[in-house]
């Protein structure tokens, strides 16, 4: 049986796990779980998980946490607070693999710390990788972390990949869905509702990343991220919208094959082959039924429509700093059009403004990469009530 840690464990990925785990229950067990204040779900996965440390974002949550876990009956585990507490979650010493599935930057240092301690990491917060792709590429190859992707589109391409030369690979190609907006017009998507952006035509996740969905932020993030995971430079990574899902990602290989994987649009697919890597067992999903698939299209994404995909591009060309100022900006306007406070299409006014405004440098240490992040939040948030944003 492998003991297993899972930061986020209250958000859509790491429910998905917990029922991944369910599935698997000869095989996995559970020692620690980080959250932030959801605690009710918190306390229904701790009487049911039992794990012998929890970490969640604050004193009032710990507090909150306790008086649920006394209603259920169910006894306390040890609790620890804020980022001190996901590290502990992240490097808990039988943890053999980590889940990464809090959203944005505040599962980045917990990350970290997971790959310098060894772990698995079966990674589905690609902010980390994005913000800091070379510092824990570098940390995993020194201490032996492997880092198994959960995002859906990785996760199929490290399945196509398996058993190919890397010099054999012409491009990666990652399919996006083209998000709620895909048929729309400029005019449709500068007027978008928060319910309509959150309104994603296949998958449920949470509210960051299909807000990410709908700018194409998220498939940028995605371009960034499959970068650090497989190697490959920008110009070698692709992407077509394929409106249907069903094929995740492809490769192409220098005679032309194209292999590809399809499935279900289910994260639990993806989140137990990280977990059970490199074994392959059975799962507790229906499976793809092709009677049911009617058809399989593709387009080129619109770059006018959806201007954070080139902006991710540019970030990755650019190297440096810069795609950690890209998310953290993301972040701040994301998290400014969720409370109403900006339209959909500001979003991108602003991640560029202020990555116009960024003064690139090496993303050599933590340290200056937190002064990044931090830097691009607090120009980012200087812009938000401003009527107007313009790149330099
Ligand atoms: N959902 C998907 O299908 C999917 C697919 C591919 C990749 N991903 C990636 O996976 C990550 C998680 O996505 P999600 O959809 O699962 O997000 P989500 O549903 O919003 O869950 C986020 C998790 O992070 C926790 N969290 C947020 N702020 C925190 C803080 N300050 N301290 C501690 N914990 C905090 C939340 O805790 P509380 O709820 O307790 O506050 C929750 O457990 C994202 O990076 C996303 O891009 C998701």
């Amino acid at each position: 049986m492998k003991s297993i840690s899972i930061l986020g464990s209250t958000g859509s990925i790491g429910v998905n796990t917990l029922r991944v785990v369910e599935h698997l229950q000869n095989d996995f067990r559970v020692v620690a779980l980080g959250a932030g204040g959801n605690f009710e779900i918190l306390a229904d996965q701790v009487r049911r998980f039992q794990p012998e440390l929890v970490a969640v974002k604050d004193e009032a949550s710990a507090e909150s946490l306790l008086r649920a876990l006394h209603g259920r009956g169910a006894t306390p585990p040890r609790i620890e607070l804020n980022e001190k507490g996901l590290v502990a979650v992240a490097t808990h010493a039988e943890a053999e693999t980590v889940v990464s599935a809090t959203v944005g930057a505040v599962g980045f240092v917990p990350t970290l710390r997971a790959i310098e301690a060894g772990k698995r990491i079966a990674l589905a917060n690609k902010e980390t990788l994005v913000m800091a792709g070379e510092l824990m590429t570098t940390a995993a190859e020194k201490n032996g972390a492997e880092i198994l992707p959960v995002d859906s589109e990785h996760n199929a391409l490290h399945q196509c990949l398996r058993g190919e030369q890397h010099s054999e690979v012409k491009r990666l190609i990652l399919t996006a869905s083209g998000g709620p907006f895909r048929t729309k017009s400029k005019a449709d998507i500068e007027n978008a509702t928060i319910e309509e952006a959150l309104n994603h035509p296949n998958w449920k996740m949470g509210a960051k990343i299909t807000i990410d969905c709908a700018t194409l932020m998220n498939k940028g993030l995605e371009v960034i991220e499959a970068h650090w995971l497989f190697g490959f430079p920008a110009e070698q990574i692709s992407v077509i919208v394929h409106p249907q899902s069903v094929i995740h990602s492809m490769i192409e290989l220098v005679d032309g094959s194209i292999m590809a994987q399809l499935g279900v649009t289910d994260m639990k697919h993806a989140i137990q082959y990280a977990l059970t890597y490199p074994v392959r067992q059975q799962n507790c999903l229906e499976p793809l039924d092709f009677t049911k698939v009617t058809s399989l299209t593709f387009e080129p994404p619109d770059l006018e429509r959806f201007p954070c995909l080139g902006l991710a591009y540019r970030a990755l060309q650019a190297g440096g700093t810069l795609p950690a100022v890209l998310n953290a900006a993301n972040e701040i306007s994301v998290q400014a059009f969720l409370d109403g406070q900006i339209r959909l299409s500001k979003i991108a006014r602003i991640n560029q403004a202020v990555m116009d405004l960024h003064a690139n440098k090496q993303a050599s240490s933590l340290e200056t990469i937190l002064a990044a992040d931090k830097w691009a939040r607090e120009t980012a948030g200087e812009m938000l009530g401003a009527e107007e944003v313009s790149a330099a």
